[in-house]
Order: C-alpha cells, then sequence, then structure tokens
C-alpha cells in the first residue's frame, strides 16, 4: 500500500504508526488519572515545556490536560486521581500530552479555555492566555484602595483582550457600567464571546480603539490596564508557548513602557476627581519611577512582587486632550526624567 509514497513520507508514515503502537500499549498501563497526570508530567519535563499559562509546573499542566481529555471538572476532587481509565480514554489523553510537546502551545490554546479569578473564559490565538496580576485585586473590589466598591459606576478596561479583567471587574463592581477597549478587532471578537457566556453584553461596552483615541473624552471612577509591556529583549528570549500569543498582546517596545508611558500622560483626562487609574507592568517598577519620579504610585504586592500600581487622578500629570506626540513631549515637565 505505501510503496507509490514518496520515501520521506513513507518513513513519516512509520514513525507515526510506531507511536501509535506505543501509546496503545501505553496507554493499557496507565490505568488511573493520577498514572495518567505522572506520567504527562514526566514527558513534559523531558521535553523541557515552558509553562506559565495558567498552570505553574509539568504536573499541573499535566493534570490541566488530563481533566480535560477525560471530560472531568478542573475542580475534581482528589479521590479522582484513583479512578480507573479505559485504554481508549488514556490514548486520548495522552494524544493531547504529545500534541503539547510538538506544537509547543499553552494547555489553554488546546482547550479552548483558562480559568482567571474564578471564571472560564474562553480563548484561542487570537488573545493572551488571561493571567493578569489585577485579577487577585478585583476579588475585594480593590479594596482597601477603593473604600465602597457599590460607589464604582463606571469602569474601563484598557487593551482588554480577551474581556477577562472586564467580566471580573463586573463582578466585583455591581453598579458599574464598564467599556472594553482594544486596538486588535480578533481580540474583541474574542472578547464578545466571552461577554456572551457569561451574559454581560449589555453591561459591557466594546470599543476598537488605540488607548484613548475612540473614547472622545468619555471620564471613569475606574481605569483598569493590563498593557504589553515585555522589553525587546526579553521579546527575543520568550519560549516558544509566549510565540504563539499575539506580539501586539506582549511587546511594550525598548523598555517595556511604550505602551504604558502613554496610559500615565493620558489617563487623568479619563479619570473623574479621584478616580483610580490601576496599571499592570511586571517587572518595570523602577523604569517607570525613574521615568516619572514625581508621581506618587502605590505599589500593590501580587504573586509577581509589585507588579501592579494604583494611583488617583490627582497623582496625575494633568492633562486634557493630547495626542500620543504631544504626550511624549510633555514627559519632562510632569516629572519624567530624560531616558537618553
Ligand atoms: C497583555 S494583553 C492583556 C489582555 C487582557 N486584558 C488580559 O489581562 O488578559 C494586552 C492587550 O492590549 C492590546 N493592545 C496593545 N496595544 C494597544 C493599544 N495601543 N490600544 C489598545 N489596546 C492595545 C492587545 O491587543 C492585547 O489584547
Amino acid at each position: 500500500m505505501l510503496s507509490g509514497k514518496p520515501k520521506k513520507l513513507r518513513s513519516k508514515l512509520a514513525t507515526q504508526k510506531s507511536t501509535l503502537k506505543t501509546e496503545t500499549t501505553a496507554a493499557r498501563s496507565l490505568r488511573t488519572v493520577g498514572a495518567l497526570i505522572r506520567e504527562g508530567a514526566r514527558r513534559f519535563l523531558r521535553a523541557r515545556l515552558a509553562f506559565g499559562h495558567g498552570s505553574v509546573s509539568a504536573t499541573e499542566e499535566a493534570a490541566w490536560l488530563t481533566l480535560h481529555a477525560l471530560r472531568l471538572p478542573l475542580n475534581a476532587p482528589s479521590a479522582v486521581m484513583s479512578r480507573v481509565i479505559a485504554p481508549a480514554a488514556a490514548e486520548r489523553v495522552l494524544r493531547l500530552f504529545e500534541q503539547r510537546i510538538r506544537e509547543r502551545k499553552p494547555a489553554a490554546y488546546l482547550t479552548r479555555e483558562a480559568w482567571l479569578g474564578d471564571l472560564p473564559f474562553y480563548v484561542d490565538e487570537r488573545v493572551i492566555v488571561p493571567r493578569s496580576h489585577i485579577a487577585p485585586l478585583l476579588r475585594d473590589g480593590l479594596a482597601p484602595w477603593v473604600a465602597k466598591r457599590h460607589n464604582v459606576r463606571s469602569v474601563l478596561d484598557l487593551c482588554t483582550g480577551s474581556g477577562c479583567l472586564a467580566i471580573l471587574s463586573a463582578h466585583a463592581f455591581p453598579n458599574a457600567r464598564i467599556d472594553a477597549a482594544d486596538i486588535s478587532a480578533s481580540a474583541l471578537a474574542v472578547a464578545r464571546r466571552n461577554l456572551r457566556d457569561h451574559r454581560l453584553s449589555r453591561r459591557i461596552r466594546l470599543v476598537k480603539s488605540d488607548l484613548y483615541s475612540a473614547l472622545h473624552g468619555k471620564r471613569y471612577d475606574l481605569i483598569l490596564c493590563n498593557p504589553p509591556y515585555v522589553t525587546t529583549s526579553s521579546m527575543r528570549r520568550l519560549p516558544a508557548e509566549y510565540r504563539h500569543e499575539p506580539g501586539i498582546a506582549l511587546a511594550g517596545g525598548a523598555d517595556g513602557l511604550d505602551v504604558v508611558r502613554r496610559i500615565v500622560l493620558e489617563s487623568s483626562a479619563h479619570l473623574r476627581p479621584h478616580g483610580m487609574l490601576v496599571v499592570e507592568v511586571g517587572r518595570g517598577r523602577r523604569r517607570l519611577e525613574r521615568m516619572f519620579s514625581k508621581i506618587p504610585f502605590v505599589w500593590a504586592e501580587t504573586d509577581a512582587g509589585a507588579a501592579v500600581f494604583l494611583i488617583e487622578r490627582e497623582g496625575l500629570p494633568a492633562q486634557e486632550t493630547l495626542s500620543s506626540s504631544d504626550a511624549r513631549s510633555r514627559r519632562v515637565s510632569c516629572g519624567a526624567s530624560s531616558r537618553k
């Protein structure tokens, strides 16, 4: 049957056949959920995969894929570890492990689902896998910085991606109407699907906008933003898993602060009196504080250290309507030191 096929294809098919045979044998010997998870973790470590898209270790990643392939809930009780699995189901799990290793895609892109806070979100390669350090702060409605969550009436989630922070905000601030803006139309299509899934299409409005450009001077009680902030040199060293994410969602320019700088300079014109700006900057704290030495940033402790700042409108440089090039030239006058 193979005789008519080119030699390269024949050898590829032969390898696939032998892998399938090995997987079938492996699937027969891996009889429980726990054994499958251990096997996945072993394979992932051997393949030197990178984690950090919703799981922090090979074992967590293997557990996620195993439970997904077996159609078990991610919060299944630990008793499920000893559950005996039919060989066909075990094979399904092993195939997913192999796909994870071959394609180096984060588990969330394979399962099409990521969790943030206590909520699931649809994801695909049009958006980054949700993992914002702002999410845990929303659990308590940004206390103690926001004194009364019921008083928050308007929220903007800038750089919304999948819409995850906008959706978490809707739960954190029950009286708020929310705008969710992104420059990427394809990210907004994912956000739209998540709004529908979470039945929030009426309370959250999606806006295609380069930061504030399409928001026409609207002002908010609260502006949240997880912008792109990876430096150019870090972008070059990112593991393969991160290269499946949209570059526009990660790349923050030479110092990682291209977008953050604009946000700091342009936000006061979009906040109500005593409104609050909350921005994730990853490891950019020192650089940002050097750049805006007079701005009294407050830093929230997160799992990643002081990766999120909060500031009231009154602490921000006063801007009315600035274009981004104006904003750049105002840098020195509002406390930014020249970096060159
Ligand atoms: C780090 S992702 C954050 C997504 C989401 N908020 C989250 O936490 O998972 C950054 C998002 O910013 C968007 N973005 C990049 N530059 C932008 C700009 N100038 N204006 C608006 N959105 C921008 C990207 O399309 C991407 O969806």
